[in-house]
Order: structure tokens, then sequence, then C-alpha cells
């Protein structure tokens, strides 16, 4: 037994607690619930409750007459995602290794499809969230979290054909190989690859500039950090502790000042923290 390598373990795996806990807790905040069906609606309900009886009967007899309307025009049943986006989503259960997934149901609105993180199982999030709210007839995919789900394919490639999504959560799994090249084009703004088996280098990551948060912390990537992250300049979390990245930190990083959360530590980097530090205001976790 490498002690060496045991201790190294046991202290990645402790600061993966802590930073679940963190990242979590940004996360909470609510600051990257980009689209939220389930919550638009209630908002939707909670203000449809202070509306006296006869304007709330007009308000259902407009909805009526809408998805009559909508039915007319659209062929699909409503609140279904397209067919092709459905093949899409096999692709991609094959690829990440989830056997599962019912696809003899709907998926925007079986409950087989959704079991999101609870007080219990705080680590553990399986559900997909539609759009089906103007969005033509048809539903979109936005959200895919499959967080502590045992998963040990890869990071799928046919994401790129679900181009609305926004979110992706592939936490705590057993995915190894690369970031596909795919990605590249992909408009995510929120991106979890945490405490996985993948390597390789994180260049395409640099091209999904709509990112607000990614972190791929506790995996094997290496190489330096590409300079071209410095264009992703909404983020506002970048986590990559607990890998072996190299090279010195491009001083274009600097220019990403909505950064709340930064972390780098746990790696191999050379040379010191630019001096353009500061430009960092938003920072409120730095961790090195
Ligand atoms: C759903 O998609 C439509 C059309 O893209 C968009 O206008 C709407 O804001 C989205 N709804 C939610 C809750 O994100
Ligand atoms: C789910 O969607 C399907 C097809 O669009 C529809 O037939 C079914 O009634 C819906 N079920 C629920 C519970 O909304
Ligand atoms: C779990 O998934 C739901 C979608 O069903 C999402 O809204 C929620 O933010 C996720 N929670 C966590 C803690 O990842
Ligand atoms: C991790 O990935 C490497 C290849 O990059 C592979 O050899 C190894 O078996 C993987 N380990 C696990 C636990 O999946
Ligand atoms: C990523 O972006 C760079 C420069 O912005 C571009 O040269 C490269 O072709 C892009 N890569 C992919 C795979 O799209
Ligand atoms: C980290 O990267 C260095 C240099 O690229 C390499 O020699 C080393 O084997 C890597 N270590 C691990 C744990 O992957
Ligand atoms: C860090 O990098 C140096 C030089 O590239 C290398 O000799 C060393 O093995 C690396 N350390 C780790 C833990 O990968």
């Amino acid at each position: 037994m490498d002690l060496g390598l045991a201790e190294v373990s046991r202290q990645r795996s402790m600061f993966r607690e802590e930073r679940e806990s963190l990242v979590g807790s940004v996360l909470e905040s609510g600051a990257f619930n980009t689209q939220n069906p389930v919550g638009f609606l209630e908002g939707k309900m909670a203000k449809l409750a202070c509306i006296p009886v006869t304007v709330f009967s007009f308000i259902v007899f407009v909805i009526v007459f809408m998805c009559i309307g909508a039915n007319k025009v659209e062929a699909q049943a409503p609140g279904s995602l397209p067919a092709n986006k459905v093949e899409a989503l096999q692709e991609i259960a094959t690829q990440v290794g989830k056997k599962d997934w019912n696809f003899k149901v709907n998926q925007c609105n079986d409950s087989s499809w959704i079991t999101p993180a609870s007080s219990q199982r705080p680590l553990y999030n399986n559900s997909i969230v539609c759009n089906c709210s103007n969005t033509g007839g048809v539903c979109h995919m936005v959200s895919i979290f499959l967080k502590g789900k045992n998963l040990a394919g890869i990071l799928p490639p046919s994401l790129v054909k679900l181009p609305n999504l926004k979110e992706i959560d592939l936490n705590r799994n057993y995915l190894s190989g690369m970031i596909p090249r795919e990605w590249a084009s992909m408009k995510l703004e929120f991106l979890s690859i945490s405490t996985n088996n993948l390597s390789g280098c994180i260049d395409y990551l640099a091209n999904i500039t709509t990112l607000r948060a990614l972190s791929i912390e506790s995996n094997l990537f290496s190489g330096p950090v590409p300079p071209g992250l410095a264009n992703l300049v909404d983020l506002e979390i970048l986590v990559l502790n607990a890998n072996n990245l190299t090279g010195e930190l491009p001083v274009a990083l600097t220019s990403l000042t909505k950064l709340r959360v930064l972390g780098i530590s746990s790696n191999n980097f050379t040379g010191r923290i630019p001096d353009s530090i500061q430009s960092w205001k938003q920072l409120q976790i730095l961790e090195i």
C-alpha cells in the first residue's frame, strides 16, 4: 500500500465533501436556476390566487381557447419532446451508461424522470427539466442532472444535439475519457463534471463562452489552463481544484471580472498568481 497516495486520496475526499457543500450552497442560493418551469408555474399560480373569481374564469376561458387554437396549429401532442430529441436522449443514455430511463413515457412529465436532491440524499439528483411553454407546441430540454448515479460511461458527445440545454450536472460518477470536441459548440450556462475519472486537456471548455458556472474539480485533467478561458466573461464560479493541471495561470484570466468563486488548489501549477488579481472585485471565495 502506497501510504503517500492513500494520504493524498484521503485528503482529496475530505476536500470533496467540503467543496460539495460550498458550491452546493452557492448553487442553492438560486443564482443558477436559469430555467425552472415548475418555479415559473408556481409563481403564476400564486398570482392567480389573488385575482377575483370572475376574472379568473375569464382567464381559464382564454387559456382553454388558446389551447384549442394551439392544437389546431400543432399536430404534435403538446408537452413532449420531438422525436429527434428523444433519439438524442437515447444516445446520451448509452454514452453515459444510464440504463434506467424509461423511453415509453413522456420524458417531460413522467415522475420517473424527476428525482431531485432531497435533504436525505443531498448529493444525488436524477432529473431532467423541459421547457414546454412558448416553445411552439413542443418541449425543449433545458437541464440534465445525473448526480451521484454511479455512471461509468463517458461524457456524452450527443448532448450537442439538444441545443437548448443550459445546465448539465454529472457530478459524482465514474465517468472517464476526455471532454468531447462536440461540446465546444454548446451554449451551456452551468456545467459541473466534478468528482469523476476524467482526463485529458480542458481546451474545449474555453469555447463554451456562455458559461456562468464551471466545476471540473477532483478529476485527472492535465495540461495548462487554456488562455481562451479568459473569453468566458460571464463566469461567476470557476472550480479547477484537485486535478493535475500544469503551467502558469494565464494572466488573461483577470478579465473574468464577475468571478465570485475561484478554486485552483491541489494542482501542479507553477509561477505566481497574476498581479492584477484585484480585478476580481466580486470574489468571495478563493482557494489556492
Ligand atoms: C421557455 O422557452 C421560451 C421560448 O424560448 C422562453 O421565452 C421562456 O422564457 C422559457 N421559459 C422558461 C421558464 O425558461
Ligand atoms: C403527459 O404527456 C402526454 C403526452 O403529451 C399526455 O398524454 C399525458 O396526459 C401527460 N400526463 C400528465 C400527467 O400530464
Ligand atoms: C436537482 O434537480 C432539479 C431539477 O429537477 C433542479 O431544479 C435542482 O436545482 C437540482 N438540485 C440540486 C441540488 O442539484
Ligand atoms: C479511470 O480512467 C482510466 C483511463 O483514463 C482507466 O484506466 C481507469 O480504469 C479508470 N478508473 C475507474 C475507476 O473507472
Ligand atoms: C474553439 O475556439 C477557437 C478560438 O475561438 C477556435 O479556433 C476553435 O476552432 C474552436 N474549437 C472548436 C472545436 O470549435
Ligand atoms: C500529472 O502530470 C504530469 C506531467 O504532465 C505527469 O508526469 C504525471 O504522471 C501526472 N500525474 C497524474 C497523477 O496524472
Ligand atoms: C508536477 O510537475 C512537475 C514538473 O512538470 C513534475 O516533475 C511532478 O511530477 C508533477 N507532480 C505531480 C504530483 O504530478
